[in-house]
């Protein structure tokens, strides 16, 4: 399985990624994760990156790039998300692939709507040491605050604001949606309708992978 999620910041891409990682034991690669796992670590990286990031803004294609290059290496399988955002990294993606003798197995464009994507973002608890999210109404802990696996404290996201997130939803309608246009051209495009609940999400992108909806 080598895949890409796409779509705008909270339409659950993060979510399903790491159910197919869960069920799969496909690696999921998140950029967001990577990059704020960076900045926490007080990197080169992660000092260039965090102003970009906590604007709501891109971080530049080519630290994305270079980092990205990276983390395919050796992996023969796996679900992207976050990457790419831009058409020069998806032409650079297809390239890295081209290299590798690895295509992409398919695209899935989850899709949302913009009342739905701020409820979720509001609403969204995140443990900062596996990038895993919750939500307080749609997909709560066990115990508020606390991450169902590891017992230690869930966080909001600096860039969860409704400032930021008005930000990052422009960047995406700028940046990154013309991407479905550019994977539909190429025939690898398959919507799914992020509006459903989290367990009819799973089903509909398993249905789009041709793979079976029963637990392994
Ligand atoms: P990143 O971390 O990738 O953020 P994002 O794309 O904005 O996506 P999110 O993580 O906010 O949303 P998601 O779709 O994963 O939703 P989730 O599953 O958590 O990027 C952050 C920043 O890093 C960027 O702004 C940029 O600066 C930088 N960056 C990253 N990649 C980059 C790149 N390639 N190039 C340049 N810069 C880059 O779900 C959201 C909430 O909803 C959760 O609480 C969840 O429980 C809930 N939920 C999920 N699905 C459902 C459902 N079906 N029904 C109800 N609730 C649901």
């Amino acid at each position: 399985m080598r895949l890409v999620l796409l779509g705008p910041p909270g339409a659950g891409k993060g979510t399903q990624a790491k159910i197919l990682e869960e069920r799969f034991g496909v690696p999921q690669i998140s950029t967001g994760d990577i990059l704020r796992g960076q900045v926490a670590a007080k990197t080169e990286l992660g000092r260039q990156a965090k102003a970009f990031m906590d604007a709501g803004d891109l971080v530049p294609d080519d630290l994305i790039v270079a980092m990205m290059e990276g983390e395919l290496r050796g992996k023969p399988s796996f679900v992207l998300d976050g990457f790419p955002r831009t058409v020069a990294q998806a032409e650079a993606l297809d390239g890295m692939l081209q290299r590798l003798g690895l295509p992409l197995t398919s695209v899935l464009s989850i899709e949302a709507n913009r009342e739905a994507l701020m409820r979720r973002l509001s609403g969204r608890w995140t443990n900062p040491r596996t990038g895993r999210t919750y939500h307080d109404e749609f997909n709560p802990p066990r115990l508020p605050r606390i991450d169902d696996e590891d017992g230690g404290p869930l966080v909001q996201r600096r860039d969860d604001t409704i400032d930021v997130v008005a930000e990052r939803l422009a960047t995406y309608d700028e940046k990154t949606a013309p991407l479905v246009g550019y994977y539909e051209k190429k025939g690898q495009l398959v919507r799914i309708d992020g509006l459903q609940p989290i367990d009819a999400v799973t089903q509909a992108v398993l249905s789009a992978l041709g793979r079976e909806a029963a637990r392994p």
